[in-house]
């Protein structure tokens, strides 16, 4: 039974939303990547493509018609016989359901794409400090490159293959001349077969989906330190938490975040003062006393004291030397090469150790991803 002939309808609107909304999550996900001040934008997307990818899993058993996992195409030789005939008959007949190389498709998409969510989510709170897996980061912050590594290039993988994806369809649209590109968008397919028969409760199911998927985005880039993005790190006012330093330390510049540098290089700055960056630092400036307490506070917090991504990258970015710029660590200025070198003369920056300038919060120890703005002059 059809509804329109000639045609079979395959994918219900649920489902092509559904598609879609796999598709666009990834793709925005996988631009924002590259844009640390859009790491909120990026976790909610993952979490949709997340939520989305469950519930497709839960579809393929429980779904209507040409969904469900049951009716894909997975052995070998049909694999092999698919696209010999996709070059020996161009006209050829195709199944209104899963071909074997969809099939596939649907199977790796799934697997991969559960691969990048859960070591997204263990990369978030080991290296980050947020989210569900929080509490991990002091277990394994020295593996957060690992986490990275396995999360990025599992998503160039999905990328490559969505691109695949994408010629075949084209291929289909063009040369077979199978109108390939409308099914997601149309629901039908050219072909023989009944129409799908999604059930009212499958229907409901799927829409509930679509609402909350909306719902979650709005919530995690709208409040800021939620459930999903909170971190681990809260500010730190060191007003509070050592008066002297900030005060003392905080005359000229805002007092840096202990954390950034190791312990040698606080050693070495504190035994400096009296040439600390062409000013002169007498004891009249900051007496005797205040000194050693400052000193003490700063190899307690040092950056080997701390789980933090910046402390962990810089300590690793610094090696045996004892810097005391942070402009002269490699980590530093790859992180920053993005940067035009002209973006520092600006009236409200002026020099790149001025981290306040375009990091929100510095001063209470944040530098999150996420709050950072470059004044414009
Ligand atoms: C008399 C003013 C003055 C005081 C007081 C002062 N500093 Fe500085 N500090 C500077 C200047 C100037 C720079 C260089 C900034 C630049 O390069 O633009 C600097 C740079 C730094 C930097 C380098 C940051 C980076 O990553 O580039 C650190 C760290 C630092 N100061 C720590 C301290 C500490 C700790 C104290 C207190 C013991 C202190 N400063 C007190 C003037 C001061
Ligand atoms: C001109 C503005 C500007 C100044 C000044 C600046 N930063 Fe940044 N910083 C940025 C931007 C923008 C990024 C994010 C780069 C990206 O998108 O990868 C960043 C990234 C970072 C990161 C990496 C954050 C992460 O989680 O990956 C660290 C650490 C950092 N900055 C520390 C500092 C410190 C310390 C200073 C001062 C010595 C400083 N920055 C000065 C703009 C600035």
């Amino acid at each position: 039974m059809n509804i329109k002939k000639g045609l079979v309808f395959v994918w219900p609107l649920s489902t092509r939303i559904i598609h879609w909304i796999i598709a666009v999550s990834f793709m925005g996900a996988f631009y924002t990547s590259f844009y640390e001040p859009y790491l909120d934008i990026h976790v909610a997307l993952g979490w949709i493509f997340g939520v989305m990818l469950g519930y497709r899993i839960l579809w393929g058993f429980v779904g209507p018609r040409y969904a469900t996992f049951n009716t894909f195409k997975l052995s070998f030789d049909e694999l092999v016989w698919y696209f010999r005939e996709k070059i020996i008959d161009r006209w050829r007949k195709i199944p209104p359901g899963h071909n074997p190389a969809s099939s596939w498709y649907t199977i790796l998409v799934l697997s991969l794409g559960s691969i990048i969510v859960t070591s997204g989510l263990l990369l978030y709170g080991i290296q980050e400090g947020k989210g569900l897996f929080a509490f991990l980061n002091d277990r394994y912050y020295m593996y957060m490159s690992e986490f990275d590594l396995i999360h990025r290039y599992i998503s160039y993988l999905l990328g490559v293959w969505a691109l695949i994806h994408i010629t075949g369809v084209l291929i289909e649209q063009f040369y077979h001349k199978t109108n390939m590109l409308f099914a997601m968008i149309t629901g039908y397919k050219k072909s023989e077969g009944p129409d799908t028969d999604i059930s009212m409760y499958g229907r409901i199911a799927s829409y509930l989906f679509i609402i909350l998927s909306v719902i979650a985005f709005y919530y995690i880039v709208s409040t800021y330190d939620n459930l999903i993005t909170r971190s681990k790190f809260p500010p730190v006012s060191l007003e509070e938490v050592h008066r002297v330093y900030a005060t003392d330390c905080g005359t000229c510049h805002k007092p840096y975040p202990a954390y950034l540098f190791p312990q040698k290089s606080w050693e070495r700055l504190m035994n400096d003062l009296h040439e600390h960056f062409n000013e002169r630092i007498t004891e009249q400036n900051i007496s005797i006393p205040a000194r050693a307490s400052i000193q003490q506070y700063l190899f307690e917090h040092s950056a080997e004291h701390s789980t933090r991504e910046a402390a962990v990258k810089m300590l690793a970015s610094i090696g045996d030397a004892a810097p005391i710029s942070s402009s002269k660590v490699l980590y530093w200025r790859e992180t920053h090469a993005q940067i035009d070198p002209s973006v520092y003369k600006r009236p409200s920056i002026k020099s790149r150790a001025n981290c306040a300038a375009c990091h929100i919060d510095f001063e209470f120890g944040v530098l999150d991803d996420t709050k950072i703005v470059i004044p414009k002059e």
